[in-house]
């Protein structure tokens, strides 16, 4: 898959690294291809930078994962985006962003061409979308959005990172619940003092 990737810190950085492994050429989307954060990325084979705009026109799959505060000027610099499928990853931390809407998701779909857009990668920390193995047992992961060709391409990029399955939240209605549920591991993993080796597994009977 052709992956244009917009934020490369923690999370943008991570999800480079694990689909580069797996042979998808990796776009970075970046404001300055002299210096942004993750330049060391470049090291790695299938991963290339240049300017937001290209990188989304080369690519079928656009990943926003920047500060929610910035999705608005984001989303404007992505140019046009039909036919593209959207993944967001980003979280309103804080929760005093309010230019937002109810998550950063609905933000993108209300002013980007694209339709298919899917949120997933928001609910666990970086270094689990780096490594989602705890011993024998490999974490799950959560993804949102009305978007059937949207999910299945978020899920088997899920699958590619090594999650063991990726589970189906529900529609567009579920992007505020997918913030929500970071929260809750946030919650678990800062305030409750857990650190950031912890992460959601799925059991059923
Ligand atoms: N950290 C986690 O464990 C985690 C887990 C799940 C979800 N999230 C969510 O994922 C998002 C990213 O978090 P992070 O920890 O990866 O952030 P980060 O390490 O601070 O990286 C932010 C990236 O966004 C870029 N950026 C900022 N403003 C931009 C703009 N206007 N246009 C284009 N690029 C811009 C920065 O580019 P420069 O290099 O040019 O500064 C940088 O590459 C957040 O919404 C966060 O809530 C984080």
């Amino acid at each position: 898959m052709k992956i244009a990737i917009i934020g490369t810190g923690n999370v943008g950085g991570a999800l480079a690294t694990g689909w580069s492994k797996k042979g998808h050429k990796i776009f970075l989307g970046v404001r300055n291809p002299e210096n942004f954060k993750g330049i060391e990325l470049l090291s790695l084979s299938n991963i290339s930078a240049c300017p937001i705009e290209e990188a989304v026109k080369l690519s079928d799959v656009v990943v926003i994962s920047t500060p929610a505060k910035e999705t608005i000027n984001v989303v404007k610099s992505l140019g046009d985006t039909t036919g593209k499928i959207i993944i967001d990853t980003m979280n309103t931390v804080p929760k005093d962003t309010s230019n937002l809407d109810s998550s950063t998701t609905e933000t993108i779909l209300k002013n980007t061409q694209s339709k298919d857009i899917v949120k997933c990668f928001n609910t666990t920390g970086a270094n689990n979308l780096l490594d989602p193995k705890y011993g024998d047992t490999n974490l799950d992961m959560f993804m949102a959005g009305d978007s059937k060709t949207g999910k299945e391409i978020a899920k088997q990029l899920t699958f590619d990172l090594g999650f063991a399955n990726c589970y189906d939240v529900g529609g567009n209605d579920k992007f505020a619940l997918m913030e929500e549920f970071a929260f809750f591991w946030i919650n678990l993993a800062m305030f409750q003092k857990l650190g950031r080796e912890i992460g959601f597994k799925l059991l059923k009977r």
